[in-house]
């Protein structure tokens, strides 16, 4: 029995996540090929891919990076690191059943389709044998068809290559993969450009970025990633709101109080410490990651699902962000930086004694601040955002707070407990490790008297869909492929983050803003708390 006949008998209940088409034929052409990013994240997804069917059996990966490998090195590398990705419980690939693991068919139609080259990016060498290796792959491809009738089809000139090298290496590979002509479109196919995070250090260097890539590319072939917007329970925002017809009419300053965005983290910096000792916490995470989540929840409803029309949405939100003043900006922000403790039972070391960090780095792993959205619908309503490293718990969300209700109809069953107060009615969107939506309201509690309980209502994904293996990028990889950019950022999204952390970004360097320390495994600095309890508010319990 295949593993999803064998998932389905087990929860007959559930529904099937719906497979996509085969997208497109192309090579997808990987800078990195022997870094984490592909082990860990693009090699499942692209299995993921090809067991779910979507890929075109015209498909074919060539995998670029300095080590000598042959394609046979290559893809035994690759084999056995899928093995492990998929073995390790409790990581990406756990759907929570026992029936994942590597369909050696799936994997075989894979395996064979991946080539290797070993080059140094800096050489404009590397380039003109990469043309000839994908040429002389299209042209085997093309004679073995024809030849054996068996053979893979040949692939069309369609190629995307995608950067996932280190950033000081994204503006010398584009110039030389358009000098070598390698981004040039024909009839007989198109070139795509994937670009990781992170798309610049600051509001300067991301508009620099763009104009080297936009002197050689159309914005219609970039395909800038932010993998948050891979993740189901983001794209779920929008239908949440837009495909129900009960949430919008309350969904602005009427009725929200306000909106607590949180990725907390229980990870530190996990071997990366010498890109994370220049980047930090805020950088890291807020004018992407976090942005996304402000993005879909606070933007105003899109003409249509075409990727301009969401996309400009969006990008309107993040420009009405209020640019404050250096004082305002230090003020309304927190910075801390852990120290050694515990996370999960784990010893964790001083942030400044992790490996390749500074003994005197001044860099932040928590970022907690107060953001206003200068627009008719979200006018005084603050936006509270924390996001932080080797925290107590691991929890994506966003909640939003409703107003109070008035209390006059229930004031005397308050009296009799003064202690008791009506809590605001809270809905939660769950991102990640739970993913689905939660509320609260009150109750009476059950007997004579009037009492009044506050009670919860809970959706999880879990209970309706049958959960498949998904890394996230699996969505990201085939809408590039199918030329969908929905879920990429456009130039002036990315611009539109930076634009809005830059003032923070300032301050910081004019040496406003203090830093502050946290223990590693607790929920992040008492000057968090503070941020929201001269508002008279609270940040949500992780715990
Ligand atoms: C990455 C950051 O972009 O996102 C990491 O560089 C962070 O520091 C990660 O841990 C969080 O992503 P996820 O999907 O694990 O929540």
């Amino acid at each position: 029995m295949s593993t999803k006949k064998r998932a389905r008998a087990a929860a007959p209940h559930l529904l099937d996540q719906v497979d996509a088409p085969p997208a497109p034929p192309c090579t997808l052409v990987i800078f990195g090929a022997s870094g984490d990013l592909t082990h860990r994240l693009l090699l499942p997804a692209l299995y993921n891919l090809a067991r779910a069917g979507s890929l075109d059996p015209g498909f074919r990966v060539i995998g670029v990076a300095r080590r000598p490998m042959t394609d046979e090195q290559f893809r035994e590398d690759l084999t056995s690191s899928l093995k492990e990705r998929f073995a390790e419980s409790g990581g990406e690939f756990d759907a929570k059943d026992d029936h994942v693991g590597v369909e050696a068919g799936k994997w075989a139609f894979l395996r064979e389709r991946i080539h290797y080259l070993s080059a140094d990016l800096g050489d404009p060498n590397a380039y003109t044998d990469l043309a000839n290796l994908i040429a002389s792959l299209d042209a085997a491809g093309a004679k073995k068809r024809k030849g054996d009738g068996d053979g893979h089809p040949t692939v069309t000139g369609n190629v995307i290559f995608y950067l996932a090298v280190a950033a000081s290496l994204f503006d010398p590979t584009i110039q030389h993969l358009a000098s070598s002509q390698l981004l040039k479109q024909s009839k007989n196919g198109w070139r795509r450009l994937i670009i990781e995070k992170p798309f610049g250090h600051d509001l300067a260097s991301a508009k620099a970025l763009d104009k080297t890539i936009l002197k050689v590319l159309r914005e219609d072939q970039v395909f800038r990633i932010d993998h948050f917007l891979g993740k189901e329970t983001v794209q779920n925002i929008m239908v949440l709101r837009f495909a129900n017809g009960f949430f919008e009419p309350l969904w602005n300053r009427q009725h929200i109080d306000h909106v607590q965005i949180t990725a907390s983290e229980t990870v530190g910096v996990e071997g990366r410490g010498s890109f994370y000792d220049a980047t930090g916490a805020l950088r890291d995470m807020v004018p992407n990651h976090m942005f996304q989540l402000l993005a879909m929840c606070a933007m105003e409803a899109p003409n249509s699902f075409s990727a301009d029309a969401v996309r400009s949405e969006k990008a309107k939100v993040v420009q009405a962000i209020r640019a404050l003043p250096l004082r305002e900006a230090a003020a309304d922000t927190v910075r801390g930086r852990y120290l050694a403790g515990s996370v999960q039972g784990k010893r964790v070391k001083d942030y400044r004694d992790e490996k390749d960090v500074a003994r005197d780095s001044d860099t932040e792993t928590y970022v907690a601040m107060k953001l206003m959205i200068d627009n008719w619908r979200w006018a005084d309503v603050p936006f509270y955002v924390r996001t932080g490293k080797a925290l107590a718990t691991r929890r994506t969300e966003i909640a939003i707070r409703f107003k109070q209700v008035p209390y006059a109809l229930f004031r005397e069953v308050l009296k009799q407990r003064p202690e008791v107060t009506l809590p605001s009615n809270e809905l939660i969107l769950h991102v990640q490790p739970e993913e689905g939506v939660s509320t609260n309201f009150q109750a009476k509690v059950p007997g004579q008297q009037m009492a009044i309980s506050g009670v919860k209502m809970n959706f999880r994904y879990a209970d309706y869909f049958q959960a498949e293996p998904n890394t996230g990028y699996e969505t990201l990889i085939y809408d590039c492929m199918t030329g969908d950019a929905t879920l990429f950022q456009r130039a002036d999204n990315i611009e539109g983050g930076w634009a809005a952390v830059q003032p923070i970004l300032d301050a910081w360097q004019k040496g406003y803003g203090a830093m502050v320390d946290y223990k590693a495994g607790s929920d992040g600095p008492a000057a968090a708390d503070e941020l929201l309890i001269r508002d008279g508010r609270r940040w949500r319990d992780l715990g």
